[in-house]
């Protein structure tokens, strides 16, 4: 048996890395490599590819490819992707997410654990410079040639140890990332995730470590308070409280199709808007959005900011990318009361991001591979339980 290993990646390294941890976890079958650069690879060259593979690894951005009746992958056992957010297995036709369900020949695992540092740095570098206006003052720098116009406001500022920051998506890889560093920066953090967890379950599920998080506390030790809002009434009110209480609130949750306009956008049922949940929020709240645009529609969020019902946002992703110049996020707010940059917070710098996971899944599913080979040699034709880490859950949508 041969198995074939498809990679489909910008991290080029990944080749090179999947070689060497075969090797180190003494895959139990003879493999072959192929790799395709996935921001100048064909189609072509992908679907050729796809036909034999066993084992693909790569960005998920030609998952519609799997579903193409004129592309059979006859092989594929396991995805593994290296991007977080799997809203592209959801664009395959026919959808295998909605409205079915249908269960997938192959097994999808999440590329968690990639992104939640940068991301992490990227949302605590937003907090104290629109706090203490370091744009502004670039700003002033600039048009006045002099950085010492208007010193006194820039002198008002809170501290990060007396800021409440709650983050949605709490108990996730990148939630979980973000409140450590902010916890051992002495913020309070309070967090928002889906199910209410059983007596004595613990609240976070513990990560695999990567070394750029060795020296961080604990995740379980870090939340003040957590709000789950799987089942809470029609009011929200769990979201509600979780708002009113953060100086800053960072949204890190998947697109699904109970996140969709969860902060603002929604119609009841004779078709008329539902107020935003956003209106719980303190005026001074600052709005980090790093998980995808479909949390909030970009009208309302432009009237939140026109309106003051919060001070500023910080946008890394948007409805609608690339962000037309037409969006009313550009032409109707400033830079006083908005940030944008381009999708950019989260980004695995190089394939030691993706090394201890991959390693531990690769192990995984070498001893799944094991187990199946010997229950054919005894007759026995069991079907493969993944046990792999942060498998795709098509039910719930992330
Ligand atoms: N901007 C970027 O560059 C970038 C990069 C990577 C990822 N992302 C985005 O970040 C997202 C999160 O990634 P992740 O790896 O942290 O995901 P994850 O590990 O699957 O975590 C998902 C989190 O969202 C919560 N959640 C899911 N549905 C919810 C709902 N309806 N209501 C409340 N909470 C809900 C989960 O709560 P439970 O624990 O209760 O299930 C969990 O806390 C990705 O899906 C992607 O969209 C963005």
């Amino acid at each position: 048996m041969i198995f074939n290993f498809f990679v489909c990646s910008a991290v080029k390294e990944i080749p090179e890395k999947l070689e060497k941890f075969l090797k180190e976890i003494e895959f139990p079958f003879e493999t072959r490599i192929s790799y395709v650069d996935r921001l100048s690879g064909t189609d072509d060259e992908i679907k050729t590819q796809l036909k034999s593979a066993h084992v693909v690894i790569g960005e998920p951005h030609f998952a519609h490819l799997l579903s193409n009746p004129e592309i059979s992958c006859p092989n594929l056992r396991w995805f593994q992707s290296t991007a977080a957010g799997l809203e592209y297995f959801m664009k395959m036709n026919p959808c295998p997410y909605f409205p079915t369900f249908a269960k997938l020949p192959f097994v999808v695992t999440r590329g968690a654990t990639f992104y939640g540092p940068t991301m992490a740095e990227y949302c605590i570098s937003m907090m104290i410079a629109v706090q203490r206006s370091f744009f502004k003052m670039k700003e002033v720098q600039i048009k006045l040639d002099s950085p010492y116009v208007d010193r006194d406001n820039y002198t008002k500022f809170p501290l990060l140890s007396q800021l409440t920051v709650g983050i949605m998506g709490a108990t996730g890889s990148i939630g979980q990332d973000i409140a450590r560093r902010l916890y051992a920066l002495g913020c309070t953090v309070i967090g928002l995730c889906r199910r209410k967890r059983k007596e004595g379950e613990p609240i976070v599920t513990p990560q695999v470590e990567t070394p750029v998080n060795a020296h961080l506390p604990p995740s379980e030790l870090c939340f003040e308070e957590m709000y789950p809002i799987l089942g809470d009434d029609e009011k929200q009110t769990s979201l509600r409280t979780f708002l009113s209480k953060a100086d800053v609130v960072i949204n890190v949750l998947p697109t699904t199709l109970e996140t969709i306009h969860l902060l603002g956008g929604r119609l009841d049922s004779e078709g008329k808007e539902i107020p935003s949940p956003m209106e719980s929020c303190k005026k001074s709240c600052i709005f980090i959005n790093i998980g995808r645009g479909t949390i909030i529609k970009e009208d309302v969020l432009v009237d939140i900011l026109k309106k003051g019902t919060i001070s500023h946002a910080v946008l890394d992703v948007q409805e609608m990318e690339p962000l037309p110049s037409s969006s009313r996020l550009l032409t109707e707010l400033s830079p006083d009361q908005v940030t944008i940059t381009p999708h950019c917070s989260g980004w695995p710098q190089n394939g030691d991001f993706i090394t201890p996971l991959l390693k531990e899944n690769l192990s995984r599913f070498a001893a799944g591979m094991k187990a199946e080979e010997s229950a054919l040699k005894e007759g026995r034709t069991e079907e493969w339980v993944p046990d792999l880490l942060y498998i795709m859950n098509w039910k719930e949508g992330y």
